[in-house]
């Protein structure tokens, strides 16, 4: 155990002093949590074993999924990862960093080897946010981080989801209040051809094809059979609540139908139903109308308007945390549309109620 401090910074313009102090512990080998753009992460020294081996104690991960390396220039970059073989790398950083795109290179000695969990490959990045840039700067290192959640749990957006899950395990969170994005970085894989996002995230696949202006493939959902995952974390329950979850596709006033329907079955057994809802304001609204809200035994988190998906996203992570402290026995989430963000917001949430989705439509 040790003591974990929370320091308040200020987000656009963090003090010299905080950030400084920050620094030394990575230097020295500790573990500091930060603030991105997209989540929390929990940093240590990437060149350090020692360092990277205690982000893997302090979350509980498996050693065989590696973590992304933060830098605050493109140039650093180029000291622990290879261009890829076509380039492409460079014109992707210009355009999206400081951003929430991962690219995944070739791999230098330099770096732990634990870092990369044995793999030829670098995932790497430049985050948008004054307080990680501030304090790689102040490491002088690039920083290992992954989400600073404990291993499987929801990653966290506020600095005391860190301390939920992560007190007594870390010496130093940097508290700037909520992330932006909200979900975490789209991780592009550029050591083959074409390029293929292992995970959605904030950087959406038509900004990359744009930029590429060259296909870009999506890695399947879950890479089920025998073969090796490319992005290792990709074979892990992530993101979920305590609770048992489901994904409703649909319209909002078919999602309200399928949850009005799915609370008088219970009821009509006998067995009252304890819900969680994370659901946009049209379907709040349509539950409203149908009398099912409000309801003591329904915690709902409202996303925002259905088309918002920065909202959507924004919001997920906390509505997961807040809806299970609630301890119903259901969270229902509805889906969104499946482009752009919404691929990432889907994806997360499909993870999340470990793949249980389901189809909510046609019905009278
Ligand atoms: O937005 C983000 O990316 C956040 C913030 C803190 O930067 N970080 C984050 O890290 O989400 P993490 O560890 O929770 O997720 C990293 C993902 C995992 O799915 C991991 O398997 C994959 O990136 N990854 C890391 N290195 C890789 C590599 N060399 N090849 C393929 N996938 C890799
Ligand atoms: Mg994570």
């Amino acid at each position: 155990m040790v003591r974990t401090r929370l320091v308040r910074v200020d987000p656009a313009v963090p003090d010299p002093a905080a950030l400084e102090e920050a620094g030394a512990i990575i230097r020295a080998g500790g573990l500091v949590a930060f603030p991105t753009e997209t989540v929390y992460g929990l940093g240590a020294d990437a060149l350090s074993d020692r360092a990277v081996r205690r982000i893997f104690e302090a979350k509980g991960r498996p050693g065989d999924n590696p973590l992304i390396v933060h830098v605050a220039s493109i140039q650093s970059a180029m000291t622990v990862a290879h261009p890829d073989p076509r380039g492409r790398w460079r014109m992707l950083a210009e355009r999206f960093w400081p951003g929430p795109l991962t690219l995944v290179l070739p791999r230098r000695e330099a770096l732990s080897a634990r870092v990369t969990a044995g793999l030829d490959t670098v995932a790497l990045r430049m985050p948008r946010h004054e307080v990680a840039l501030a304090l790689i700067r102040a490491a002088a290192r690039p920083i290992a981080a992954p989400s600073a959640n404990r291993s499987g749990r929801p990653s966290p957006s506020e600095a005391w989801h860190v301390l939920e899950d992560l007190d007594g395990r870390v010496e130093l969170v940097l508290d700037a209040g909520p992330t932006g994005v909200g979900v975490e970085s789209t991780v592009l894989d550029l050591s083959g051809d074409p390029p293929v996002v292992l995970r959605p995230g904030g950087v959406t696949p038509e900004e990359l094809r744009e930029t590429l202006a060259t296909g870009v493939e999506m890695a399947g959902p879950d890479l089920a059979g025998g073969e090796p995952p490319r992005s290792p974390g990709l074979k892990y329950r992530h993101y979920a609540p305590e609770a048992a979850m489901v994904v409703i596709e649909g319209s909002p006033s078919e999602v309200a139908r399928c949850i009005a329907s799915r609370l008088a079955a219970a009821r009509a057994g006998g067995r009252g139903l304890r819900l969680g809802l994370f659901v946009s304001q049209e379907t709040t609204a349509a539950l409203t109308r149908q009398g099912v809200l409000p309801d003591p035994a329904i915690a709902v988190a409202v996303a925002g308007a259905r088309a918002d998906l920065e909202a959507f996203a924004r919001g997920l992570f906390r509505a997961l945390r807040d809806l299970d402290r609630a301890r119903p026995d259901l969270i229902v989430a509805e889906a969104v549309e499946n482009r752009g963000l919404g691929l990432a917001i889907n994806n997360r949430l499909r993870k999340a109620a470990g793949g249980r989705v389901e189809r909510c439509a046609g019905q009278p």
